[in-house]
């Protein structure tokens, strides 16, 4: 599929983007391994999240559609699971693969883990080593280091001191997964700390486990069933993003965008705004459940250039290709350092969100561990490709609605992984 994207004369409105993806995976996830029934409301239902489910049914675990995004799901208990008759595919999502690569590895039976050929390119021996430490039997092509993956799952795993060598959640929570069945403490460090939807919802569930003071996680094995959990999902950050970036940089834009999580290990984005002088306020604080949520209203601003690395980049992961975006609007240099991880994302998203914005006539450097950019600049609309990318999906049409001219974007059905109502959000807050 393609779309095509016109700049927009005023964008004004009210966005509720889709429940938080990173979330919904582990509400379904844990629910899965808790004793009980839950409901969760707000459920994401990008192909990721349905990828997960998916792998869920063939472990065994029932659940069911109450209405559209809410999902009822009935837990198979701490030793439930049973094992897949058919591979589980993962289809695009690192995050389906790796957190269940780390509860498989605890469990006795074989499964077999693949996906897309984008997730069969991604890392995986950054969850296999550690694993294998931890005395679990995985598996993988080209010589452990990717999917297809075979686990020989057991009972004997023991915990370990670990130390992560990128902030990653997956790799975390993978290894926490693990932990909740091993034999002895597991305890984690970070570089810096990562999303802790995990640790924050097996708290809630009744888990033994230590965080937030200081990148540590420390986990203690189960000793009795997790409770199941009901919940409503915040709306996700990382599906706002590109409409909170379009709010701060086009110049005639106020956005207001409801009920979104500010776990403050995924606010990274707000500060790096702020940082380059955009008008962000954040309204109405809540919480719901375990997670923080509250409205966002951002209005146009006059950016500055800025540097974004170190601590801030683990919380602004997912976002970087839509700093790099603002950064074209910004005044100065604008430079992204320290994100290497984004080589290794759906997309190598240094390589692929240059190329974008360099069509569209942006100066851009390519860096080995980020981009620099320079501003301000006008862009104008070209044909460009998501390269089968959510995220580069999302940056190109805002980019296209901030260029002159028309912006086609080929491929574009890639949003549908995380926001599959993306096209229609931001048709209806264009002003024509
Ligand atoms: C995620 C963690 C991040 C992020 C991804 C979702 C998660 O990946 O980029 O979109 O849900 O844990 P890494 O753990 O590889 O940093």
């Amino acid at each position: 599929m393609r779309q095509t994207v016109r700049p927009a004369r005023s964008l004004r409105g009210v966005i509720a983007p889709p429940g938080d993806k990173s979330i919904s995976h582990r509400a379904a996830i844990l629910n899965a391994i808790a004793a009980g029934e839950a409901v969760v409301e707000n459920f994401q239902r990008g192909a990721d999240c349905l990828s997960t489910l998916r792998c869920l049914r063939l472990l065994g675990v029932h659940w069911e559609w109450q209405d559209e995004s809410r999902l009822r799901l009935a837990g198979a208990g701490r030793r439930g699971l049973r094992e897949p008759a058919a591979v589980l595919n993962c289809g695009n999502s690192g995050t389906t693969i790796r957190l269940l690569c780390g509860l498989l590895a605890a469990q006795p039976f074989f499964s077999a883990l693949t996906g897309d050929a984008s997730l069969r390119s991604r890392p995986m021996a950054r969850v296999i080593e550690p694993l294998r430490e931890m005395g679990a039997r995985i598996w993988g092509r080209e010589a452990d280091t990717r999917a297809p993956l075979a686990v020989q799952g057991g009972p004997d795993l023991i915990g370990v001191r670990y130390r992560l060598p990128v902030a990653s959640a997956q790799v975390k929570s993978a290894l926490v997964l693990a932990g909740l069945y091993a034999e002895g403490e597991t305890v984690i460090s970070e570089p810096a700390p990562a999303r802790d939807h995990t640790e924050r919802m097996l708290r809630a569930m009744g888990a033994q486990i230590a965080f937030g003071e200081g990148p540590i996680v420390a986990v203690s094995p189960l000793r009795r069933e997790l409770a199941a959990l009901s919940l409503r999902v915040p709306g996700d950050i990382s599906a706002a993003a590109p409409f909170i970036v379009l709010g701060a940089v086009h110049p005639d834009a106020e956005i207001r965008i409801s009920r979104v999580g500010i776990n403050p290990t995924r606010t990274g984005i707000l500060d790096a705004l702020r940082m380059m002088g955009a008008d962000l306020t954040v309204e109405e604080e809540r919480t719901w459940g375990a997670e923080p949520v509250a409205d966002i209203v951002v209005r146009s601003s006059q950016l500055r250039g800025a540097v974004i690395g170190g601590a801030l980049v683990p919380r602004t992961i997912d976002e970087l290709p839509l700093l790099a975006l603002a950064g074209c609007f910004a005044q100065g240099e604008t430079i992204i350092t320290d994100a290497s991880e984004l080589r290794v994302k759906e997309s190598d998203r240094i390589q692929t969100t240059a190329s974008s914005l360099r069509k569209l006539g942006a100066e851009v450097e390519e860096r080995p561990d980020g981009l620099r950019v320079w501003g301000p600049q006008r862009l104008q609309g070209k044909a460009l490709s998501s390269r089968g990318d959510h995220r580069l999906a999302m940056m190109a049409a805002a980019a296209g609605a901030l260029a002159q001219g028309e912006t086609v974007i080929h491929n574009s059905d890639a949003a549908d992984v995380s926001y599959p109502r993306f096209w229609r959000d931001l048709e209806a807050l264009r002003k024509r």
